[in-house]
């Protein structure tokens, strides 16, 4: 069942207390070319750039951006080397989910003294724009978060970027306006592991959870628990494979991935017929359900404003809850591996993740995976 569990804050003050999203970084085999991807499908703008013209070697990094969403597209400038081997063993995928905090230092002494591997001691980076202090910690697989601190920046992004100064004319912003949630997926057995380094390491609690029996088809299963901060600006869903008739999604995943990873950012909108429209006229790919979820939804989420003619032309699934109702819908993978993939959800009341729509949406990744002879 699912539960909206009003786990109470733990005792004390929040020792990790986070802004929100930061922004998400991604390795990727071409930024170049994803950063024109990001640009041109979802109609982020590029705002900073850094590699070698603006002294830093081995990489370019390409910075993209629409209302609060933020991502670094980083790519190797050679074959050896940490960001190289990400991509050789992930292909394109993400590598740090940043988090934005107000303390860089006491973030890191905070979750590591917890149990937290540390991955970069805190360090200040300044250029004329000041100071931006960094550090971070491992997660699942080779993923991260960084924490970033820049009360003491006004730059576009942080030192070692320089401004994209022109307006983005292949931008065409399509009303994305924050990071809802960011999903990661991680081996057999290993879900309670993960929620347990949120609570004890990061300080959250648990929000919501998914057992098998929910969020399952003939075929596949997984279980999956909601994890929140202190103030709830930051939510990261953990999904676990369960045993099913035949392979599951996060296997599918696991096997291409290689390993634990990030399965899927939920970005928001104010307007999801209007984003999800330019975004297909744009060429986003979203998974379709069959025709017969519209015939039914109206007795199962009552009145909605939206109408339901559109949401089917558009493919834009609902759910709702006693708090109300939320509309959601999920692209295919962005890269060839069966891998990442991005959802755009619209809240009205809810703060579900839509399980009401579980059922109709793996049967549809499900015909996906058989079309890529995985099921
Ligand atoms: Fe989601």
């Amino acid at each position: 069942m699912q539960q909206l569990v009003e786990q109470a804050a733990p005792p004390g003050a929040d020792f990790l207390p986070l802004n929100g999203t930061d922004y998400v970084e991604f390795y990727v085999g071409n930024a170049r070319q994803a950063a024109y991807f990001y640009r041109a499908a979802f109609g982020m703008s590029l705002v900073a750039y850094s590699g070698p013209e603006t002294g830093v070697r081995g990489r370019a990094s390409y910075v993209v951006q629409q209302n609060k969403i933020r991502f670094v597209l980083t790519t190797p400038l050679v074959s050896e080397g940490p960001i190289a081997q990400h991509v050789q063993r992930h292909g394109d995928g993400v590598r740090d989910i940043a988090l934005w905090v107000d303390d860089a230092e006491s973030a890191y002494r905070e979750t590591t003294r917890r149990g937290g591997k540390g991955v970069r001691a805190p360090e200040t980076l300044r250029d004329e724009n000041g100071e931006v202090r960094i550090s971070a910690i491992a997660i699942y697989g080779d993923t991260i978060h960084s924490f970033i601190e820049r009360r003491n920046y006004c730059g576009v992004f942080m030192p070692g970027f320089k401004a994209v100064e022109q307006p983005d004319h292949v931008a065409r912003p399509v009303g994305l306006k924050h990071i809802d949630h960011v999903v990661g997926n991680v081996g057999w057995g290993e879900m309670n592991k993960w929620v347990e380094f949120y609570q004890n390491v990061m300080g959250f609690r648990l929000y919501q959870h998914f057992d098998d029996k929910d969020i399952s088809t003939d075929y596949s299963a997984l279980m999956s628990k909601v994890m929140a901060n202190g103030n709830d600006r930051v939510k990261f869903p953990i999904n676990e494979p369960a045993e099913g008739k035949k392979k599951s999604q996060i296997e599918e995943y696991l096997e291409y991935y290689k390993g634990p990873g990030a399965q899927h950012i939920a970005m928001a909108t104010d307007n999801i017929v209007d984003t999800v429209g330019r975004l297909r006229d744009q060429g986003v790919e979203f998974l379709r359900v069959p025709v017969t979820y519209y015939q039914e939804l109206e007795r199962r989420v009552e009145k909605i404003d939206e109408p339901i003619g559109k949401l089917e032309e558009l493919g834009i699934l609902v759910d709702r809850d006693d708090e109300g109702y939320m509309l959601q819908i999920f692209t295919r993978p962005v890269e060839d591996r069966p891998t990442l993939f991005f959802e755009v959800i619209q809240r009205k009341g809810s703060r579900s993740f839509g399980k009401g729509n579980f059922k109709a949406l793996f049967e549809a990744i499900e015909r996906e995976q058989a079309s890529r002879g995985n099921l």
